[in-house]
């Protein structure tokens, strides 16, 4: 053996002897360096292994584990393919709470909506959606969040979109919809034709460009000519926004799950740059009317020492977050209403009855309607159809990281160990929206399905017996929930203004 390993190894180091001590040496030093190398590339398969989830499996008193066939990524193609068919399979495979693999997470899905207040009750050291948000928008939007900027976005949310500020933002989108609604008709009407527009396309482009223009300001007439030529400037400008902010929304969902392909992913970040070059803090300081919002936190940022480019990324993000659903769900009321024709009426008499009231009337040819923030809390029966067009055409999938291990204790009794790394989640749309025994046929859109008999708002709902707290959820939950009610009265103005 020993003869065979020196003969072999004499002719690599060119010596005749047998047995020289040269090989002995050059086997070692050899064997020394191999060692390590495959140690390392050991190390590195079991870590590969690890991160692919293969070494996962069930303990006792934890949720059932479905970690899906193909590593790492387990069920993420068939969750993002249609998430409701997904949850729907397990639930029905492994009851109301479960932990699937999706794209290299384990997450617990929480689907019995009685039990929700235990997400709402546990503490931030436990559970927190700010790693979760942090995450999500480093990846989707490139903006790295530093400091407490989420808890600072919440305090100018309360104050602008939901306090104070509302006023002023209600009746700037007011304006807003009607100048582009009253152009875009005077501009048919110049060429004696009617425009054309699928009515999705139509309500997306209205609500997103009046939005963005009541937050994010009006080019100031002191730097145009005249004032007709700023306001052509922000339509333009809004259009090309829109049609820009149109093709990332499309590639939104994808981008969330990291499952782009390459092309796609350039794409993404083009358009990026092209929406965060329009939406920068330079040419926002030039603009006149910036909301509350927009500059309280665009100035928070810069106080912090965050760079002008991280800036504008927020600013991204903030119009995602804001016009990225007002739109679709503004053609969906509308939509609604117009295939329900009782539904229509009993709208459009609360809306002439408060306009009446305030010396109005909607008048083919007549002057523009106002339908101002006072008015807006005078209308609950609009306020339960966008309520049921909500139920129906919203379904987030609502997040947090588990920062600890715990224990998630159900309403019935039972409980169940979550690993501290893991995330708990919740898809409210199939635990609670078409719920049969909480909505009664849940698939049709019913306009006072949230309206007592005397007319005032519904919040009693039932499941086994019990009233469910939480019983439609298009605003998320608690530490994230939407400051929506500007978002309501958005949707609110522009249906009158439509119709
Ligand atoms: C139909 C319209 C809208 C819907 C359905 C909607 C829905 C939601 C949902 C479900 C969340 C929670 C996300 C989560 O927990 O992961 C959320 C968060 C948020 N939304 Fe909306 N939203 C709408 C319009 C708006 C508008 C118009 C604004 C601002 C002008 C806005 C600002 C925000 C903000 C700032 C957050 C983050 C809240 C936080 O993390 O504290 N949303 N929205």
């Amino acid at each position: 053996m020993c003869v065979s390993l020196n003969s072999f190894f004499c002719v690599a180091c060119n010596c005749s002897e047998l047995g020289c001590g040269q090989v002995v040496q050059e086997v070692e030093s050899v064997m020394g360096l191999l060692l390590p190398l495959l140690l390392a590339l050991l190390s590195c398969l079991i870590g590969g292994l690890y991160l692919l989830g293969v070494f996962r499996r069930h303990r006792p008193g934890e949720p059932p584990l479905d970690k899906g066939l193909i590593p790492w990524l387990g069920h993420v193609l068939e969750f993002r393919r249609n998430t409701l068919k997904f949850i729907e399979r397990m639930k029905q495979n492994h009851g109301d709470v479960f932990t699937v693999q999706l794209g290299g997470c384990y997450i617990t899905f929480l689907q019995d909506p009685l039990s929700f207040g235990a997400f709402v009750k546990e503490s931030r050291e436990k559970l927190d959606f700010r790693p979760f948000a942090k995450q999500l928008v480093q990846r989707v939007f490139g903006y790295v969040a530093e400091g407490d900027d989420h808890n600072f976005l919440q305090v100018s949310s309360n104050k602008h979109l939901k306090g104070e500020g509302l006023k002023v933002l209600t009746q700037a989108m007011m304006d807003n919809l009607q100048n582009l609604m009253s152009h875009e008709i005077g501009s048919a009407a110049d060429q004696s034709s009617w425009k054309e527009d699928g009515l999705f396309m139509y309500s997306y482009n209205i609500l997103f460009r009046a939005g963005y223009l009541s937050l994010y300001g009006y080019t100031s007439s002191q730097s145009e000519v005249s004032e007709e030529k700023a306001k052509e400037k922000d339509r333009a400008e809004s259009e090309a926004l829109f049609k820009e902010f149109r093709k990332f929304d499309q590639l939104f969902p994808n981008l969330v799950y990291g499952v782009l392909s390459p092309r796609e992913r350039l794409e993404a970040k083009r358009l990026r740059e092209l929406i965060c070059n329009t939406l920068s803090v330079q040419k926002m300081k030039m603009k006149n009317n910036v909301s509350g919002w927009i500059w309280d936190n665009a100035q928070y940022l810069e106080e912090n020492g965050m760079t002008e480019s991280m800036i504008n990324r927020y600013m991204f993000v903030l119009l995602w977050a804001s016009q990225s659903n007002t739109g679709p769900i503004s053609f969906w009321l509308l939509l609604f209403l117009m295939k329900h024709p009782e539904a229509m009426k009993a709208v459009k008499e609360e809306i002439d009855k408060v306009l009446k009231e305030s010396g109005q009337e909607v008048r083919r040819g007549g002057p523009s309607i106002n339908l101002t923030f006072e008015m807006l809390k005078e209308t609950p029966i609009l306020d339960s159809a966008l309520e049921e067009t909500l139920r129906l055409c919203v379904a987030p999938v609502i997040t947090r990281v588990v920062l600890q291990d715990m224990t998630l204790k159900m309403a019935d009794g039972r409980e169940y160990i979550i690993r501290k790394g893991d995330r708990l989640a919740m898809f409210p749309y199939s635990a609670v929206h078409i719920d049969p025994e909480i909505h009664p046929d849940p698939h049709s859109f019913k306009y006072d399905r949230f309206l007592n008999p005397d007319g005032s708002k519904k919040t009693d709902f039932y499941k086994n017996g019990q009233k469910v707290k939480f019983y439609s959820m298009p605003w998320g939950l608690w530490v994230s929930m939407c400051p929506g009610v500007f978002a309501s009265n958005e949707m609110k103005q522009f249906f009158p203004s439509e119709c």
